[in-house]
């Protein structure tokens, strides 16, 4: 499925954009314009997501008639997901000929799935650009690696930028601003790797059905920044009538992994929504080995796909802790394990009070600046499930 429109890309740059799972993490807000709307092409609206992701970080000119065929079967098993690869496969070969198509890959199941579609059709024609913003998950960019790199052999550029965000974000306490931060440097990183490829003529992404849905027939403000004009790129959106099931029906299909295909929702600005306030190093750290612990032990206590959403947050305050027998001051890592069916709303799930005990021991041990462990027992609504 491959839609025309051209992206002279503005782009949102106050997005940051993760798109993880579920159409939970596009729920916040719409940013989109109707710069192409109306007069000129009747059909189209450009559009983009704030809470969309790294891998959806351009506006997305979507047609009006882009409607999922009513005689769309849905994608429940393995053979329609083969079915449904094999068509796909045959027309992006088709549609791209023998051009090159970039895109950008968060390790996110939309961006994957379409990374792992394009590769299956025209091998080394796709490059994929992984860009760390150094506020993914401990082992997130070694996996974007190891599955695409080593086992697909694809045509993948790491681009390790953790220090030019970190610096950029350095100071920086309001939450929105390190949003726009971290969305308008992830566009510059991209957009300079974009440059140094040859050839490009497509630009990947993934779009799916529900990104679609939630912004028919909105408008808002154009001119939000994007891709800069001389990359004038043709999008192709191979999943974009596809529900966030049915893309990982495809992705298990294509052989991707498991913790890859069910990963739970995670945002755009990543765990920067976790080190709330101004970010630190060594608070970050905390926040990453912390939710690599809880990650764990969670998955150790079958409670991995089970629960909806978990992970811990640090927040920019200290109290006091003993240590070797001397007064520590040191960071809080707050524990958030939330049962969602839409991020709409939130109830909070009765982890077992033995395992709560190893993973706070763990990370009072394991963690460094950290002697205090807190859990977050607040529905949403009043409280929202991430921090900032
Ligand atoms: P809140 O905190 O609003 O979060 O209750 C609802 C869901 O959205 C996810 N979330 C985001 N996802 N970019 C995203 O892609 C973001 O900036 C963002 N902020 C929140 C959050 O993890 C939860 O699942």
């Amino acid at each position: 499925m491959v839609s025309e429109g051209k992206s002279t890309a503005e782009k949102l740059g106050n997005s940051v954009v993760s798109d993880e799972n579920s159409t939970a993490e596009k729920l916040g807000t719409s940013v989109v314009s109707d710069e192409n709307s109306t007069a000129e092409n009747p059909d189209t609206l450009v559009i983009s997501d704030e809470k969309s992701t790294a891998e959806k970080p351009f506006k997305r000119r979507i047609k009006m008639d882009n409607k999922r065929p009513d005689s769309m079967e849905r994608i429940n098993d393995t053979a329609k997901a083969m079915k449904f690869i094999d068509e796909q496969v045959a027309e992006i070969k088709k549609t791209v000929g023998d051009g090159k198509v970039l895109l950008a890959l968060s390790g996110g199941v939309d961006s994957s799935v379409v990374a792992a579609l394009l590769i299956k059709a025209i091998g080394k024609q796709l490059v994929c650009v992984h860009v760390n913003h150094g506020l993914l998950r401990k082992g997130e960019p070694e996996q974007v690696i190891d599955v695409f790199r080593r086992q697909l052999d694809a045509n993948l550029v790491y681009v390790d930028a953790t220090d030019r965000f970190l610096n950029k974000l350095a100071g920086v306490s309001d939450p929105e601003k390190k949003r726009k931060i971290i969305g308008s440097e992830f566009i510059d990183v991209f957009a300079e790797e974009a440059k140094k490829q040859e050839g490009i003529k497509f630009l990947a992404q993934g779009t799916i059905y529900p990104d679609i849905l939630e912004s028919d027939g909105v408008k808002a403000h154009h001119n939000v920044g994007g891709l800069p004009e001389e990359l004038d790129f043709e999008l192709v959106e191979p999943v974009k009538f596809l529900y966030k099931d049915e893309v990982r029906v495809v992705g298990k299909a294509l052989g991707l992994p498991d913790n890859m295909v069910y990963r739970q929702p995670f945002p755009g600005p990543g765990l920067g929504v976790r080190c709330t306030g101004a970010i630190t190093r060594d608070r970050l750290e905390a926040v990453r080995e912390s939710d690599a612990i809880l990650r764990e032990e969670f998955a150790a206590a079958g409670l991995e796909g089970k629960v909806w959403q978990y992970f811990t947050v640090v927040p920019p305050i200290t109290s006091t802790g003993i240590k070797d027998g001397k007064r520590t001051d040191d960071w809080i890592v707050v524990i958030r394990a939330v049962n969602s069916v839409d991020a709409t709303s939130a109830t909070i799930e009765p982890i077992p009070y033995e395992l709560l005990g190893k993973i706070v021991n763990r990370i009072i041990t394991e963690v460094k600046g950290v002697s205090r462990v807190a859990y977050d027992l607040s529905p949403k609504p009043v409280a929202t499930i991430e921090w900032e």
